[in-house]
């Protein structure tokens, strides 16, 4: 029988109810055990696993469980630091220094991070409940219906009794460490949502890195179409045979090697020239505003896919289509290279090219719209 004579295991209405006086009165031991009644509830079992406070032993249990947050904070730590200070930006092979080894590291770098502070949040949330917490077997009677104010009053006392029994409030190392653990990892995660809005893609204005392409000139030095070969060799019209394709990438004289190296693997260099058969370039529809791009039946096009920036290299002479390997866009060639099959929605940049007095290929400025997948602010 419990301290309100309410036999366990269930009973409203086997007795009355306690007033609203004696429910002001009761100690919070009796409201659980009367709301445990109350709710059918028969504690079986209960075992503190530190009856004692303070002894040794629960202090080497607690700093067990204190090192999960330590672990947690310090990794939130690292992730923040890394997600905002790491040199992430794109960094071709062969880069100087280990630049490129750096960017490679990035994304593996801050995703090893913040799955340590997730993870050791959990770790020393369930080392907690299974090393500090009272072992206790409960057997519940299921009833039908809402709960009464009664039930309600003393399922609060219930919550509070719970809070005091996991012992937080005495063991401030643990609360601590797991404050830390969890304000840092919460830190890591909302800069993680937030830090995508905060850069700033256009800090360069006209010359951001989404606009400008390693084949734009600024002085008007000739941007030369070279082929990806261990020696230089820039594009000469004899080169292709009616029906083929190349793919070219920028090259100016002036360069060192790395910038001449760094425009080769820069992700919006790639682009390929195709020489038409006679008879397809007869048919040519030309796109408004760029009908002078060609070089007789010599065109050049971004190589990269205006649907999600795969290389589109896969051309069908016989049709003159371009087909893209990653989710089957197909571009006309005698159409301005505009989609004619699959999900891409926009035609493939053209560049303008023409040739020198030296019989070489150049571009005569850079692609006139964005290269690659769409994105908001583009202007065309
Ligand atoms: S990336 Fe080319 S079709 Fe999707």
């Amino acid at each position: 029988m419990s301290g309100f004579g309410v036999p366990a295991g269930g009973v409203t209405g086997q007795r009355r109810p306690p007033g609203a006086a004696e429910l002001a009165t009761s100690s919070r031991e009796e409201l659980v055990e009367l709301g445990s009644a109350l709710d059918g509830v028969t504690i079986a079992h209960r075992e503190d696993q530190f009856p004692v406070p303070g002894t040794r032993a629960e202090k080497r249990t607690e700093r067990k469980v204190t090192r999960w947050f330590i672990v947690a904070a310090l990794a939130g730590l690292g992730f923040l630091a890394a997600y905002l200070f790491w040199p992430y930006e794109y960094a071709p092979p062969g880069s100087s220094g280990s630049q490129h080894l750096l960017y490679q590291l990035y994304t593996p770098i801050i995703g090893v991070l913040l799955g340590m502070s997730v993870f050791a949040v959990g770790g020393g949330t369930i080392a907690y409940a299974k090393l500090l917490l009272p072992h206790e077997a409960a057997v519940q009677e299921r009833h039908i219906g809402g709960s009464a104010e009664l039930d309600r009053v003393t399922t609060s006392a219930i919550l509070a009794d719970a809070g005091a029994s996991i012992g937080l409030g005495r063991r401030s190392l643990i609360k601590r460490a797991a404050g830390l653990g969890a304000a840092v990892t919460s830190a890591g995660l909302g800069v993680f949502a937030l830090g995508g809005l905060i850069r700033n893609p256009w800090k360069g204005g006209n010359h951001a890195a989404l606009w400008v392409t390693p084949w734009a000139s600024d002085n008007g030095e000739p941007v030369f179409l070279r082929y990806d070969s261990e020696q230089l060799r820039l594009a000469r019209p004899e080169d292709l045979a009616a029906g083929s394709i190349a793919t070219v990438f920028p090259y100016k004289r002036s360069w060192s090697e790395q910038q001449a190296h760094d425009a080769m693997h820069a992700s919006d260099s790639p682009v390929m020239l195709i020489r038409l058969r006679p008879e397809q370039a007869a048919q040519v529809v030309q796109r408004k505003g760029q009908v002078d791009f060609h070089y007789g039946d010599f065109y050049a096009y971004s190589k990269i896919c205006t649907h999600l920036g795969c290389p589109a290299s896969l051309y069908e002479a016989q049709d003159a289509r371009l087909l893209c390997p990653c989710h089957q866009s197909q571009f006309d060639m005698l159409e301005y290279a505009k989609p004619i099959f699959g999900p891409a929605t926009r035609a493939l940049p053209q560049l303008h090219i023409d040739v020198n007095d030296e019989g070489y290929f150049y571009a005569r400025g850079d692609f006139i719209e964005p290269v690659g997948p769409a994105f908001w602010e583009r202007r065309s």
